[in-house]
């Protein structure tokens, strides 16, 4: 079976990539690389002793998109290809709501030209928006979101839907990542962000390396245990795990399903310092400041859907997750750097 990964150099993509090609699927990766290294496309192989098929495209560009599809003829398409900065999206909706919508509306048309209408879709905790009830069931109903990039989510959302409750043949499974964190144990693939990162354990693993002096806590006065933010973190392995079982479920034929990837347990700010601290082998020192706008004070999912529908649940604790991420900052300590 075939599979076609949008966004497959990227970070969730390339574990994913690696996951499918362990458990004996083809793989075929288009990423245009305008957030991702060509170094990706030799190490998926390095470590999995297997192939990869690899095109440098934009799913934006029709043709280019029609003449994959029609020549690979993949089974099922894996949709990671999109823009994920919040606060860059709020700078650039435009740059947001074209490459995610229109990319995804490109992707969807060559698809359904080609004849493969089987979709997995990275979505987002984010489409819940301040969530009404701790932990999330897929029922919660989805929020207002605070930025572009989590409407691009919520839209697309609603696209895939519709697209598929207009052809039955379509099948659609929508995943709402929770927060993704830590890399493959080989220390050969991870998370590589441009300039400084946004999300916490980015930061975290570059203040051990001695990039930044300390973290930034954004907040200790939240209805929170400690008064800092609470989210579900998931290893990116377990994550990526999660979507060869969704491939499983589109064999099914299943129509349209929504599955909460995370682990169902949450961990504040504080904890996860101290879980990198221990992980890492030594204090990483921080100080408490402002709240960060448009932060919600509690996120994180009630995972037993996927764990009933998909036979899926998460097998790595926070340690495990920081010590993956700390073999990968420390290993490659500027990340994939220059080609
Ligand atoms: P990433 O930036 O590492 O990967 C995205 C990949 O898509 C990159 O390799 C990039 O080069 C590629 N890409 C972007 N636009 C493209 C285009 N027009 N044509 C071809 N390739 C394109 O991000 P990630 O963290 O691996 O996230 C993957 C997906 O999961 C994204 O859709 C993201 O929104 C979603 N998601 C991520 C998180 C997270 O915290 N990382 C949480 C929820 C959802
Ligand atoms: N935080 C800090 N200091 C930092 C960065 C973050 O204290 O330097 C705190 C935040 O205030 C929050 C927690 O750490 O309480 C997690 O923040 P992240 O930025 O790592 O993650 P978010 O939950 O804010 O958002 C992420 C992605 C979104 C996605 C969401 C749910 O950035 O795109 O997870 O999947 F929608």
């Amino acid at each position: 079976m075939k599979i076609l990964v949008t966004g497959g150099a990227g970070y969730i993509g390339s574990h994913t990539c690696v996951e499918l090609l362990d458990e004996g699927y083809e793989v075929v990766i288009v990423d245009n690389l305008y957030n991702a290294s060509k170094k990706v496309i030799r190490r998926i192989p390095q470590i999995t002793g297997k192939n990869v098929g690899f095109y440098e495209a934009d799913i934006r560009d029709y043709s280019q998109m029609s003449h994959i599809m029609n020549k690979e003829q993949p089974d099922a398409v894996i949709h990671f290809a999109g823009l994920k900065a919040v606060g860059e999206s709020v700078e650039k909706p435009l740059a947001y709501y074209e490459n995610n919508i229109s990319g995804t509306l490109t992707l969807c048309k060559a698809m359904q030209e080609s004849g493969c209408k089987n979709i997995i879709f990275s979505s987002s905790a984010t489409v819940y928006g301040n969530p009404a009830v701790v932990p999330i069931t897929e029922q919660c109903p989805k929020g207002a979101c605070t930025n572009p990039y989590g409407w691009t989510k919520h839209m697309l959302e609603q696209i895939l839907t519709d697209i598929q409750k207009a052809d039955p043949d379509w099948n659609v499974i929508l995943l709402r990542y929770f927060n993704p964190i830590g890399a493959h144990k080989s220390g050969l693939i991870g998370e590589d962000p441009k300039g400084i990162p946004n999300n916490l354990l980015p930061y975290v693993t570059q203040v051990a390396i001695g990039k930044h002096p300390y973290v930034r806590v954004f907040g200790n006065d939240y209805e929170t245990p400690d008064g800092t933010g609470v989210r579900d973190y998931i290893h990116v392995v377990d994550l990526a795990k999660g979507h060869v079982k969704a491939i499983d479920k589109i064999k099914e034929h299943p129509g349209i399903k929504i599955y909460n990837l995370g682990t169902g347990k949450g961990y504040s700010v504080l904890e996860v310092i101290g879980a990198f601290s221990k992980a890492c082998g030594k204090e990483i020192p921080y100080r408490i400041m402002e709240r960060r706008a448009g932060d919600i004070a509690i996120c994180y999912s009630d995972a037993t859907l996927a764990k009933k529908e998909l036979g899926w649940e998460a097998q790595f604790d926070l340690l495990d997750m920081c010590r993956d991420s700390w073999r990968w900052q420390s290993t490659n300590p500027d990340g994939y750097g220059e080609e």
